[in-house]
């Protein structure tokens, strides 16, 4: 390992503004190693010590906000939990999530993700309206387990860097989505399954999905959208089938 005082690492990160370049390109930087940075370390010193153009997007640095997914070396990873050391001495290539339209630099346009959300109505849907007085809803500790791990989603847009369906047809719900459709699907409140279905269950929805499973290796939440998609596909194949019974024998 290298000693943190005299060792540099090399990072060529990703550079285009659209509205000025014509085409992207990689600009090299050469950065302190330190064995406890992480790749948003060295992307905030750019910019704070050696070029303040730098564009790119982070909340929190502790994997809860979602916000610094980067193509990291060419995989998805939220750059606040990818260690420097993993990738020493070799140089480092950061990119914008793959598939997305890129606003500047490091930073891509997630409207299609919020439109899909709406899509898939991503809230709860109540069985029945009700008051404030009435108190919270409550529910045991087996309903919040059914749902519990669809709801770790933190809008990091990594699955869908490595959702090949999703690099070839953007119009494919893709995963986060359909997990957080589930996520309410599944909850003992809820009542939106059927309002849903007319988004999951469509060409575009889980059928779209060929189960590379890419999604759920890169998700760092452990969300599993894969199996997301799989509980959904099930759910629509017996409802499909209940609607082929005779009346009464559904
Ligand atoms: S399912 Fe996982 S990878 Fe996809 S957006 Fe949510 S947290 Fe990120
Ligand atoms: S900065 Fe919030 S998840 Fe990385």
């Amino acid at each position: 390992m290298a000693s943190a005082s005299a060792a540099t690492q090399v990072l060529e990160v990703f550079r285009y503004s659209p509205e000025q370049d014509p085409e992207p390109h990689f600009q090299s930087y050469e950065v302190p190693f330190h064995d406890d940075w992480v790749v948003l370390d060295a992307l905030n010193h750019i910019k704070d010590r050696m070029d303040w153009s730098l564009t790119h997007r982070w909340s929190c640095r502790m994997g809860v906000c979602g916000s610094c997914g980067m193509m990291v070396n060419g995989e998805a990873k939220l750059t606040c939990a990818a260690f420097l050391r993993d990738y020493y001495p070799k140089p480092i290539r950061v990119e914008p999530l793959t598939g997305f339209p890129v606003l500047r630099d490091l930073v891509i346009n997630m409207d299609d993700f919020m439109e899909k959300l709406v899509q898939v109505k991503s809230w709860l849907i109540p069985k029945e309206p009700r008051e404030l007085s009435q108190g919270e809803y409550r529910q045991s500790p087996a309903e919040l387990a059914r749902y519990k791990q669809f709801s770790m989603c933190i809008n990091c847009m990594l699955c869908y860097a490595a959702c090949p369906v999703y690099a070839l047809h953007t119009d494919f719900i893709g995963p986060a989505a359909i997990a957080l459709a589930q996520r309410y699907n599944l909850d003992s409140r809820d009542a939106g399954e059927q309002q849903r279905a007319e988004a999951i269950q469509a060409d575009e929805g889980v059928w779209e999905c060929t189960f590379v499973g890419e999604c759920s290796k890169v998700c760092p939440k452990d969300v599993d959208p894969a199996g997301a998609i799989q509980q959904a596909k099930m759910a629509g194949a017996i409802d499909w089938y209940k609607a082929l019974l005779p009346r009464g024998k559904g």
